[in-house]
C-alpha cells in the first residue's frame, strides 16, 4: 500500500479531524494570530500523527498473527510462498511407483525402522501410507524406481552384483514403458541413504546423471552429488531412546561436546587439538549405543550447548541427533548440501563452519553471546518436526519435507 493511500484512509477514520472546521490537513496559518489558536493548531497535528501512527500499525497486524505451524524465523523466504507451495503440493503431488521387480527387493519395507537404513525404510513405508501415490502413470509427476538397496545386501550381492541388478531393472522398465524415454528419467527418482545404495546405480549413467536422486552423501565436492537436482535425505539413527530437548539452555553447562571413532584427517585434527580442553568435552572413541554407553552420550547431547558435527567419510546421523536433543548443531563440513536448505535458512538455528575453523573453534562458540545461543536452542525446537520420521507420516515432517523437496523439481518437458 502506498503511503498516501494510507493517509487517506487515515485520515477519513480520524474523528477529531473530521469535526475541525478547516479540512483534514488543516494548516496553522489559517488559524490567525492568537497564541491559543496557534497551541491549539499544534496539538490537533499531534493528535493526528498519532492516530496515523496507531492506524498504520493496525493495517499491519492482521499478517503478523498467521504464524501457527510455519514459523517465518526459520524459513529463508515469507512462510506465506512456502504454506502456499506446500499445500498446493499436498493437494495436486502424484508419484507412479513401478511396480515391477521381486517384491522381496524392490519397493520392499524393512521390518525393523531402525539403524543406518531407518530413513529409507521409513520413506519407502511412509509413500505407501500417503496420498501421494498414484495408479495412473498419466497423472503422475515424478516417477518412482523403489530400489531397495539394503535388500539387496541382505541377500548377499557384492557390489558388482548390485550394480548388474539395478541395470537389468532399469533396462526392463525403459522398454516395457514409454515414460523413461520422454525424458530419459529426468522426472524419475530414487532413494536410498546407504553410500552402497548410490553404488548400486552406477551402472545406468543416465540413473546418475539424469534423475533425482534421493541420498544422505550429498557434498558439492562429492564426483556424484548434483546440487539443485539431487535431494539430501536426512540420516537417522533410531530410535532416539529419549524424549527432544530444546528450549532449555539453563541445563546446558557444556560448551561443546563431540565423541566418536575418528576415520577423517578433520577429525584426527579436532581430536589432536582438544583431547583435554577443559571447556570443550571432545572424546575419541567408539561410542557403544548398547551399553550404558548410549545413556551417556544422549545424555552429554542434553547437557552441552553445542554439538559438533565434524565431516567424515561416511554419512552421520549427527545432524539430526542434535537437532532432536535440542544441541545447537556445529557444521564442520565444507560444501555440504544440508537437507532442506533451500526452505529452511540453517543459520537460524545451527553454526556453519570451515573446516579449517578447527583451529579456532573455542573462540568462535565463545563468542558466540548467551542471547544468540537462546535463539538459535528455541529454533531448534520450530524445526525438530521437520526431521522427524512417523508412520503414518503427518504434515510437515521428514518424509513431506523430501516430498515438497520433490515437489520442487517436479517441471519437465516431455517428448
Ligand atoms: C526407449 O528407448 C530405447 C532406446 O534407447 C529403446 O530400445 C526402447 O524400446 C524404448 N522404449 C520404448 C517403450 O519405446
Ligand atoms: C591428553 O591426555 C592424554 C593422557 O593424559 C595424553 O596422552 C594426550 O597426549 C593428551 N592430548 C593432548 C592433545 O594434549
Amino acid at each position: 500500500m502506498s503511503p498516501s493511500r494510507e493517509k487517506s484512509i487515515s485520515v477519513a477514520n480520524l474523528p477529531a479531524v473530521r469535526n475541525r472546521p478547516r479540512g483534514p490537513r488543516g494548516s496553522c496559518g489559517s488559524c490567525g494570530s492568537v497564541n491559543l489558536a496557534t497551541t491549539a493548531c499544534i496539538v490537533v497535528n499531534v493528535i493526528y500523527m498519532l492516530l496515523l501512527f496507531v492506524c498504520s500499525k493496525q493495517l499491519h497486524s492482521p499478517l503478523r498473527k498467521r504464524a501457527f505451524l510455519f514459523d517465518s524465523s526459520v524459513f529463508h523466504f515469507p512462510e506465506e510462498a512456502f504454506r502456499l507451495d506446500y499445500e498446493q503440493m499436498e493437494e495436486e503431488f502424484k508419484v507412479f511407483v513401478y511396480p515391477d521387480g521381486d517384491p522381496e527387493t524392490y519397493f520392499h519395507t524393512p521390518r525393523k525402522l531402525t539403524g543406518k537404513y531407518a530413513s529409507e525404510g521409513y520413506f519407502f513405508k511412509n509413500i505407501r501410507e500417503s496420498r501421494f501415490v498414484t495408479d495412473d502413470p498419466r497423472r503422475a509427476h515424478l516417477f518412482f524406481l523403489p530400489i531397495s538397496c539394503h535388500k539387496m545386501r541382505g541377500r548377499g550381492l557384492t557390489n558388482e552384483d548390485m550394480i548388474d541388478e539395478v541395470k537389468k531393472y532399469v533396462e526392463y522398465v525403459k522398454f516395457k514403458y514409454p515414460y523413461w524415454n520422454r525424458t530419459l528419467g529426468a522426472d524419475h527418482f530414487f532413494v536410498t541413504c546407504h553410500d552402497i545404495g548410490v553404488k548400486a546405480t552406477k551402472g545406468v549413467p543416465h540413473l546418475m546423471k539424469n534423475s533425482i536422486r534421493v541420498v544422505c552423501s550429498s557434498r558439492y565436492d562429492d564426483d556424484d552429488y548434483i546440487p539443485h537436482k539431487d535431494v539430501t535425505l536426512p540420516q537417522v539413527q533410531l530410535p532416539f531412546f529419549h524424549p527432544p530437548g530444546g528450549n532449555d539452555f539453563k541445563n546446558r553447562n557444556t560448551l561443546a561436546f563431540w565423541a566418536g571413532r575418528s576415520d577423517s584427517r578433520l577429525k584426527d585434527d579436532l581430536t589432536a587439538m582438544w583431547d583435554n580442553d577443559t571447556e570443550l568435552d571432545i572424546q575419541n572413541n567408539r561410542i557403544d549405543f548398547r551399553a550404558t554407553g548410549h545413556l551417556v552420550f544422549m545424555e552429554r547431547l542434553y547437557k552441552s550447548k553445542f554439538c559438533l558435527c565434524p565431516h567424515g567419510p561416511i554419512g552421520s546421523s549427527r545432524i539430526t541427533d542434535s537437532i532432536h536433543f535440542g544441541c545447537v548443531p556445529v557444521i564442520m563440513s565444507n560444501y555440504y548440501d544440508l537437507p532442506f536448505n533451500d526452505v529452511l535458512d540453517w543459520r537460524k538455528f545451527s553454526v556453519i563452519l570451515k573446516e579449517t575453523d578447527v583451529y579456532l573453534l573455542k573462540d568462535i562458540l565463545r563468542s558466540i553471546s548467551e542471547k544468540h545461543f537462546m535463539i538459535l536452542n528455541q529454533n531448534l525446537v520450530k524445526i525438530q518436526k521437520h526431521f522427524n520420521w512417523n508412520t503414518p507420516p503427518v504434515r510437515l515432517d521428514a518424509f513431506h519435507m523430501v516430498m515438497y523437496e520433490l515437489w520442487r523439481r517436479r517441471h519437465l518437458i516431455r517428448y
